[in-house]
């Protein structure tokens, strides 16, 4: 089995088509802007961004700004810190970052730091390693990284760290590859990864390959394709992609794609497949330079095409 370009470039471009008044059926109505942003930077990965659309997108996306300067999952919807990061990362794909009041976004986003460090998720104030990270990519893309309190930032990541070297989505909760990708992305992003013990954490990385070639989340978790992205990224990141069998890797992805029907990625082999981990197997997939894609930068989530132009 291959890879099948054709196949999953027509699948997601069935995913950005409009449907009626909608903007695109990339995922449900309350996921609309994270699967906006799965969905066309897989496509830009595979080159076949469809530029005719920029417009209208960025115009929706917008749109789905609150007055305090965070974004919702669609229009009218309440603002979220990931929603106002995936709306950054949707204008970076448009190199449209011009469009943004980013002054505003700095403001919501300054808003939501804590005593402790962290990030609440919105108003409503639940908070984890998650909202550590969109704050810092988000903020660092836009240019002000400066208005947040990045001392707080490393004290709140590094309390998430357990004796493993891996870290858990708040003080003392269990090690999990996602959050795990979430502290290195975010030290990644102010340059302090030397504040990880590289070795430690990319044992207990490593130990997440299974015998399917996929990696799992955490111990005696099934593998997930998503896990490619959130174990591979952060190999990446700390320098130990090496300890990482590539074939078996990408062989459990290839099989994990719909090849009958509409095309996609599912979780795992057998199992339907969604935007998401059409996503995360492409991202994966472009990590370990699989031919014809364009690789997906493991800190940021962008191609790093994309980036050039952001940070150049
Ligand atoms: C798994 O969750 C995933 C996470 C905890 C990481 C989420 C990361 C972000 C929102 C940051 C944005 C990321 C990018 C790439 C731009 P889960 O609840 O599915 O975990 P489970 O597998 O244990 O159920
Ligand atoms: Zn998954």
């Amino acid at each position: 089995m291959e890879f099948d370009r054709a196949k999953q470039t027509a699948y997601l471009l069935a995913a950005d088509s409009i449907e009626g008044e909608d903007i695109g059926s990339y995922s449900y109505e309350h996921l609309r802007m994270p699967g906006a942003y799965w969905t066309l930077c897989a496509l830009a990965s595979l080159d076949s961004l469809n530029t005719e659309r920029k417009i209208e997108i960025t115009t929706w996306v917008l749109k789905c700004q609150h007055p305090n300067g965070g974004f919702g999952g669609n229009l009218n919807h309440d603002p979220h810190i990931t929603n106002t990061h995936y709306a950054v990362l949707v204008l970076s794909l448009y190199n449209s970052l011009d469009l943004l009041d980013k002054e505003k976004v700095a403001s919501y986003i300054c808003g939501l730091q804590q005593e402790n460090g962290s990030f609440k998720g919105d108003e409503w104030g639940e908070s984890d390693l998650r909202f550590v990270y969109c704050a810092l990519s988000c903020m660092k893309i836009i240019g002000k990284l400066d208005r947040i309190n990045i001392d707080k930032c490393i004290e709140y990541v590094l309390a998430c760290k357990n004796f493993e070297g891996a870290f858990g989505a708040v003080p003392g909760a269990e090690s999990h590859a996602a959050y795990s990708f979430c502290a290195v992305g975010a030290l990644a992003v102010i340059d302090r990864l030397d504040l990880i013990d590289r070795d430690e954490l990319g044992y207990w990385l490593m130990l997440r390959q299974t015998e399917t070639g996929g990696f799992n989340g955490r111990p005696e978790k099934l593998p997930d394709v998503c896990y490619s992205w959130w174990a591979l990224s952060s190999m990446f990141m700390i320098q130990r992609e090496h300890w990482i069998n590539f074939e078996a890797l990408t062989n459990f992805i290839i099989k994990a794609q719909d090849l009958e029907g509409k095309g996609g990625i599912a979780d795992r082999p057998g199992n339907e497949s969604d935007v998401f981990h059409t996503f995360f197997g492409i991202a994966g997939l472009s990590l370990m330079k699989h031919p014809g894609l364009q690789t997906v930068d493991p800190i940021y989530a962008l191609p790093i095409k994309t980036l050039d132009s952001i940070f150049p």
